[in-house]
């Protein structure tokens, strides 16, 4: 059977924008800007979005396009070495990434069931607060909201490329970016707007920290979806011969006016209620209740902001799936259903203790994995500071160093040769580099 292509390059932006937004710039990107001081976090967070991401970003695309392979099959096509062990990271990561993103997306769910049927109507700030604690506390619903988040992934991926994941990227991304804006507007109206654009744009250098440079950079590569095969992936499915400046220009650049434009919705409403700094990884989820009660038709938006972030968790999930699938589709024959159905069934089984380990069980939330980190925060650890950064170096060195004058012949227009020269030199150089010492920074070398 022929391998799956996209139904046109707007198809292809709108699923690589799909994988790129999702949790990452709703809910990890505002809690780690919190965690890290505000301006100071999103200004180096821009830094290496610039100089480590978006070379990157090129480097995937262009390593699926031209091969029109999954991850470890595309290595393997370019350069019969060892390389396409970056590839296995990659799968590795998909699973792992998936795994607890899943239980993220159940809590979506849960929270788009909540604001449907009014329930926090009635509740005080405090109330809304505490009902995030107690419910990532509850076992049984941790488990049941990952269960049906990883079906509906599971159900989209077995519709395949055009199909499941195309359609699902064109509706949803335009409604997701409307309906963000609407929040923004509601959000500037707030009392807390002024004080939140101080804190979020007013620079304060001396707030960077090893911590803040450490995890923007994981938190970029985890935005967008790069370091693990998943843009491959779907640059894989392009059209040959198409120049792809534009598209990785317009992918992260569509990915971080999300995310800060998250931050634009989320903070005022901290400020304005005065919420506790022990928000953390509830701060999506105990914030934007207090807004839809606040404003007009918050009723009707409350629920379909919700829809829009399980949209937008859904379209990120799916692309962490289809890395695996593809590669068991390509490399070992397997058909679509099967390999979508075993490997999300692992998935799901791998989700388990992140799901009851933010105080479900509670021997398993008192476990420290690494440092401090319960199960769950262990893995995202893992993934975001170790393997997609690991992943991205690689990338970038064998784009850079190995495959340059493939990428300059296949996926740059002629007129484009001063960007080709500066992104080549980031690939060769800087990207790397950067990557490399905050590597030895984690592991305390430095
Ligand atoms: N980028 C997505 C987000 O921001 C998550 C994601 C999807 C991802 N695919 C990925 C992260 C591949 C790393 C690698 O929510």
């Amino acid at each position: 059977m022929a391998r799956e292509k996209w139904n046109s390059k707007l198809g292809f932006i709108l699923a690589a924008s799909g994988s790129a937004v999702g949790l990452g710039n709703l809910w990890k990107f505002p809690y780690e800007t919190y965690s890290n001081g505000g301006s100071a976090f999103i200004f180096v967070y821009l830094l290496a979005t610039i100089l480590v991401g978006l070379p990157i970003m090129m480097a995937e695309i262009f390593i699926g396009k031209s091969t029109n392979k999954n991850p470890i099959g595309a290595f393997k096509t370019l350069h019969p070495s060892a390389w396409h062990i970056i590839g296995w990271l990659g799968i590795a990561s998909g699973f792992v990434i998936l795994s607890y993103y899943s239980v993220v997306g159940g809590w979506t769910l849960r929270y788009f069931l909540q604001t449907l049927t009014g329930a926090y109507l009635s509740m005080n700030q405090e109330q809304v607060a505490s009902d995030f604690g107690s419910f990532v506390q509850d076992g049984m619903a941790q488990i049941l909201f990952h269960t049906v988040f990883m079906f509906m992934i599971v159900g989209i991926v077995i519709l395949g490329v055009r199909k499941g994941i195309e359609l699902a990227g064109k509706i949803l991304m335009p409604m997701l970016f409307i309906i963000l804006l609407i929040l923004v507007v509601m959000a500037i109206q707030t009392s807390g707007f002024y004080q939140s654009i101080l804190y979020l744009f007013y620079p304060d250098f001396s707030k960077i920290t090893t911590n803040s440079i450490i995890e923007s950079m994981g938190q970029s590569f985890f935005s967008l979806s790069l370091g693990m095969g998943a843009i491959i992936t779907y640059g894989s499915y392009m059209q040959k011969n198409e120049p792809i400046i534009k598209d990785a220009i317009t992918i992260v650049f569509f990915d971080t006016m999300v995310a800060i434009m998250a931050c634009l919705m989320i903070f005022p409403i901290l400020f304005t209620f005065e919420l506790k700094p022990n928000a953390s990884i509830g701060i999506l989820f105990s914030t934007l209740p207090l807004l839809f009660l606040k404003m007009p038709g918050g009723i009707v938006i409350g629920p379909l902001f919700f829809l829009l972030v399980i949209f937008a968790a859904l379209t990120s999930g799916v692309s962490l799936l289809e890395v695996v699938v593809s590669y068991f589709i390509d490399e070992k024959g397997w058909n679509r259903k099967k390999a979508t159905i075993v490997i999300g069934m692992a998935i799901w089984i791998l989700g388990f203790p992140s799901a009851l380990s933010n105080g479900g069980w509670s021997w398993l939330s008192g476990m420290k994995w690494i440092g401090e980190r319960n199960f769950f925060d262990s893995l995202d650890y893992l993934a975001s500071s170790w393997m997609l950064p690991i992943g991205g170096i690689f990338i970038a060195i064998f784009t850079g160093w190995i495959v340059s004058k493939e990428i300059r012949n296949e996926s740059f227009a002629k007129d484009h040769d001063g960007f080709y020269n500066v992104i080549v030199f980031l690939l060769k150089y800087v990207s790397p580099l950067l990557v490399f010492l905050v590597l030895l920074n984690v592991t305390g070398i430095l």
